[in-house]
């Protein structure tokens, strides 16, 4: 069997594309623009790339992008005062402060003090409950974007088996709950998982998330079964040079399942493009709209 290959960047497109048309709803219809704060502290280069590309598409969508950009050796409390001014701010509907943070300040407490309404990445700790007791609640980018192109790609995954490899709080975790959400019987596993390629050989769905480049081979996949690769690794080729390739070994995997997402071109660009659904959707309950069909989880 050859895999269908799941175009993420392609489905990122249309993504951007309702989120570009709920937002020009939203200015035409109430006078609302939705915005977008990022927060980086210190100059870590992946993040830079990352804050960048954000705020390029967050105007792309027709959003306010509001960038604070602060020295890595910025104490706590100022950090803290950032937040509560943009908690406090009406025209700033999303906050997202770019993780890792410098070592000295504590994340937990950071992302703790942004408004849960505003929590755009789904990582305080009120929406991790809520979105564990299946409340609404802001989900994550990236497990959202993952839930995205498996409804996509599926239809209804009431009853499949899904073997979720890592048990991050970022991906793991609430790409398990959101999968249970809609009725996969579900597994994490993780690095200490015994025959882990047993267990794995189960899933009618792998969500590969573990950041181990390549691990993940076809000889571990059920004939017909979704591969998903969160992945993002950079290794060196053997002519000289570097590439980027997943947790999945794609030519192995891709030979056994029934669908695979590329790395690059697959889950990554659905992470951005669900921040901004996010920022839509906290906008929309904000000013007591109805939130935009097919965006949230
Ligand atoms: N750093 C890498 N990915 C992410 C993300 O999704 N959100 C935040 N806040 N920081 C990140």
């Amino acid at each position: 069997m050859t895999a269908t290959v799941i175009d993420g960047k392609a489905f990122a497109a249309k993504v951007r594309g309702q989120v570009a048309d709920g937002v020009a709803k939203l200015k035409e219809a109430h006078g609302i623009t939705p915005g977008l704060a990022v927060v980086l502290v210190g100059e870590d280069p992946a993040s830079q790339v990352y804050v960048r590309s954000k705020g390029k598409m967050t105007v792309e969508v027709g959003m306010a992008s509001f960038e604070h950009r602060l020295d890595a050796d910025t104490p706590e409390a100022d950090l803290l005062a950032v937040i509560e001014r943009l908690n406090a701010d009406p025209a700033v509907h999303g906050i997202l402060v770019q993780l890792p943070l410098p070592a000295h300040l504590d994340s937990d407490q950071v992302i703790n003090s942004i408004d849960p309404a505003k929590d755009v990445d789904g990582f305080h700790i009120s929406n991790v409950g809520l979105l564990g007791t299946g409340q609404k609640s802001m989900v994550p980018c990236t497990p959202l974007g993952c839930l995205m192109m498996l409804r996509d790609y599926h239809g209804s995954l009431s009853g499949m088996t899904a073997v979720v490899i890592g048990r991050s709080n970022i991906v793991g975790k609430p790409m398990a709950q959101l999968l249970l959400g809609d009725s996969c019987t579900v597994t994490i596993a993780h690095s200490r998982t015994k025959d882990l390629a047993a267990v794995v050989r189960q899933a009618d769905i792998v969500v590969a998330a573990v950041g181990r480049a390549q691990m993940v081979t076809g000889d571990w996949i059920k004939p017909g079964a979704t591969v998903i690769d969160v992945g993002i690794n950079r290794i060196d080729n053997p002519d000289g040079g570097t590439r980027l390739v997943g947790d999945a070994d794609y030519e192995s995997c891709a030979a056994v399942a029934g669908a695979i997402t590329p790395v690059p071109g697959g889950v990554g660009p659905m992470t951005i493009a669900c921040l901004l659904a996010n920022t839509l959707t906290a906008c929309c309950r904000a000013n007591g709209l109805p939130e935009p069909e097919g965006l949230t989880a």
